[in-house]
């Protein structure tokens, strides 16, 4: 496909990168410490467990890893049932296709896109091991009654946290309200860790050691009883860990270790961008800002809106046109004819190939396809947009709107 120059993009980047974060790397590269797993690191793990009010964060390499590693603390076994939303990128629900699992997909609140409690209420039963929650666009979900419900059987609630950055829930910060956060720094997120990177936020102890050894190429296994073998003399005073491999059996292997470590480079830039998040934050306010102001203006135009108490993070800017599918064709492809990039942001999960293969169909969440179909669009909303480019998109709407009316 041809690429297109818009005179207003769809983010490349989400965050700004600067020269803040290119003194950390050069200052980092100069040094002759460890490129892999230093000081940047536990610094930077530190603060965003800070951040997030939580416990602890471990950062890996990607978000699709951190939801890969909190769903196998969920303990999956054949016939259990993950209760998750069809409305999210692929990677929320991948993590699910190699396992002998139920997916329940619940419909969608038709004003914020996020799971609906009510249908995560009447899905959960005592086979559901883990319900699965996305904050849409950086809009939190409304957590209690999914937590009451899950909670009372057991499952563990997981919240995918990708567009999440910068929210704040009744003064909570989503990655602290449920079991299990998980972030991704992917390039085009809110914080970057120059490209790639994700983090888990949990409060459980048991699960940073668990987590710990599977990111560092070590097993998630069950240490057994002492075996009694003598250990050999180290050939060296600090082959040390020869003693655990001799002096104990690994009785249960739950998950075999991988290397999903995340480097001392991207976590020297991570921190420096999370220290900066206030100010990205407060850019993607203030475009939404003028955005909704625009859009006010006109019939038929739905808001996402957060609720009284809490913050959205912005990272994707929703709307909806009410008058549905013709309208919404004519807007997109006015807004591209000027030049501005859009995006409709997600395609119903279990609509796609692999889960129709498993069973799933159209009119299993109504709402959902309803909006995807025929109403929502994602605008241009990022901090890399000038002002200039902000008035351009708002004289572009307003133009291609009163076509509409
Ligand atoms: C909702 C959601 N979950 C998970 C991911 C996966 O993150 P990553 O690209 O870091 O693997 C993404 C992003 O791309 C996302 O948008």
């Amino acid at each position: 496909m041809m690429e297109r120059d818009y005179r207003v993009p769809f983010p490349a980047r989400g965050s700004v990168v600067g020269p803040a974060e290119l003194t950390a790397v050069a200052e980092l590269v100069d040094s002759d410490g460890a490129l892999s797993g230093g000081r940047w690191r536990a610094e930077f793990e530190q603060r965003f467990a800070q951040h997030v009010g939580c416990r602890h964060a471990l950062s890996v390499t990607s978000g699709t890893v951190a939801l890969e590693l909190a769903v196998h603390l969920a303990g999956l076994r054949p016939g259990d049932e993950v209760v998750t939303t069809p409305q999210t990128f692929a990677a929320t629900v991948q993590p699910l296709l190699a396992r002998d699992v139920r997916v329940r997909f619940c419909d969608v609140e038709p004003d914020t896109l996020n799971i609906d409690p009510a249908a995560v209420e009447a899905a959960v039963t005592d086979r559901t091991a883990a319900v699965i929650v996305v904050h849409y666009g950086g809009l939190p979900v409304a957590m209690e009654r999914i937590l009451a419900a899950a909670h009372a059987h057991g499952a563990i609630v997981i919240e995918d946290c990708a567009h999440a950055l910068g929210a704040e829930y009744h003064g909570r910060r989503p990655g602290a309200l449920a079991d299990i956060g998980c972030f991704s720094f992917h390039s085009s997120k809110n914080l970057t860790t120059l490209g790639e990177g994700g983090m888990l936020t949990f409060d459980r102890d048991e699960w940073y050691e668990r987590l710990d050894r599977i990111r560092s190429n070590k097993a998630d296994a069950v240490v057994g009883p002492f075996v009694s073998r003598v250990p050999p003399t180290p050939l060296l005073p600090w082959m040390r860990y020869s003693e655990e491999i001799y002096t104990h059996e690994y009785a249960d292997v739950r998950h075999p270790g991988t290397n999903a470590t995340m480097s001392e480079v991207a976590a020297a830039a991570g921190t420096v961008q999370l220290a900066r998040l206030p100010e990205f934050s407060a850019r993607r306010r203030h475009i939404a800002a003028r955005l909704d102001d625009c859009l006010a203006r006109h019939d038929g135009i739905r808001l996402h809106r957060p609720p009284a108490g809490v913050a959205h993070a912005y990272h994707l800017y929703t709307m909806f046109v009410e008058a549905g599918a013709a309208a919404r064709e004519h807007l997109v492809k006015t807004l591209d004819q000027r030049a501005v990039e859009i995006q409709l942001r997600y395609f119903p999960q279990h609509l796609t190939p692999e889960w129709r293969q498993r069973g799933h169909r159209s009119g299993e969440c109504p709402r959902a396809e309803q909006l995807w179909f025929e109403q929502q669009v994602n605008l241009p909303c990022h901090p890399g947009l000038t002002d200039s480019q902000v008035d351009y998109l708002t004289g572009a709407l307003d133009e291609a709107l009163s076509d509409l009316s």
